[in-house]
């Protein structure tokens, strides 16, 4: 199969089922309406696709692996949610729609993501998978989304917003901010199919550098990318440190192609990773 028909069908089998979640009859629909709202937007799926393709390269049962992936999808729209806040991005759009405290108000879209990482956790715990690989998927998710993690980044990203950062502090919060998910998306993945710790390792190195190439294009295309394409608006990073601002574009498609090459090289440990190189290849120019 080519790679497009492949991403198809693995977006398709996240749709399929994401969609039947947050679908009861309850007095707080208003909540799980705004729920639904932003995990049902079409994002790109690239996180759940990971953890199911690093799933599959290490033997394992990829529809063991859908609550694994949608964890990590719950997690990633969640952190979009209240990045798109008007106390942290203030964004109007996102995914090609209304940005959700937009619709839903912020109360709402704060509580909206609070229910999306909570639920994220119960979706790794439902399972049909080896307690002790769940026990492991649950430490991973938190450390990887929390203070070390996600959040951590995010608040580096923002207090950076008052500073200019060196290229170093600048790689820490994309590791963290942006790098921190994919690497549990791959992991995730590995933990599922009870891989060795030898491919943890390795997708932990594919998903660093896929990180600060993935993290690297996203600035890039707030200044060259079509805002219609994207589904969000560009030119909103004007005081966000990214290496667009400190290097300049040219230096960018730089750094991505030499991020995507080490990407490309910790994929040696696995057998059948052509899918997971062709990936990183398109990620790297991407125009969404
Ligand atoms: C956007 O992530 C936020 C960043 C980490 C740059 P994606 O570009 O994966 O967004 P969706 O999920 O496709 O909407
Ligand atoms: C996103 O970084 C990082 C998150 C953890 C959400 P950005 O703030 O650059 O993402 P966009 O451009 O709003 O999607
Ligand atoms: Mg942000
Ligand atoms: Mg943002
Ligand atoms: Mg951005």
């Amino acid at each position: 199969m080519m790679f497009k028909d492949i991403m198809a069908d693995y977006q398709k089998t996240v749709e399929d089922y994401l969609k039947t979640l947050f679908t009861d009859d309850v007095p707080q629909k208003q909540l799980f309406d705004a729920m639904r709202y932003s995990l049902l937007a079409g994002g790109k799926r690239i996180r759940p696709i990971l953890t199911l393709e690093f799933c599959r390269v290490c033997g394992g049962d990829m529809e063991k692996a859908l609550p694994f992936a949608a964890a990590i999808e719950m997690v990633h729209t969640y952190s979009l949610i209240h990045d798109d806040l008007p106390c942290m991005d203030n964004d109007d759009y996102r995914r090609g729609r209304l940005t959700n405290h937009k619709v839903f108000g912020e109360a709402n879209a704060v509580l909206a993501g609070d229910a999306l990482l909570t639920a994220a956790f119960g979706s790794l715990a439902k399972a049909e998978l080896p307690a002790d690989r769940i026990c492991k998927a649950v430490a991973l998710l938190s450390k990887r989304a929390g203070e070390c993690g996600m959040v951590g980044g995010q608040v580096l990203d923002l207090a950076g917003e008052q500073l200019v950062l060196t290229e170093e502090e600048i790689f820490n919060v994309h590791r963290l901010k942006t790098g921190a998910l994919i690497s549990a998306a791959c992991q995730l993945g590995v933990i599922a199919a009870g891989g060795t710790q030898e491919q943890l390792d390795a997708a932990d190195r594919y998903a660093e550098a896929l990180g600060l190439a993935f993290q690297t294009r996203d600035d890039m295309l707030d200044v060259l990318g079509d805002s219609g394409k994207m589904g969000k608006a560009t030119g909103m990073d004007e005081n966000k440190n990214t290496f667009v601002r400190l290097y300049g574009v040219g230096a960018c498609s730089r750094l991505i192609e030499k991020e995507t090459q080490k990407a490309i090289e910790a994929l040696g440990a696995f057998e059948d990773s052509d899918f997971l190189k062709e990936l990183s290849m398109k990620l790297a120019i991407r125009e969404c």
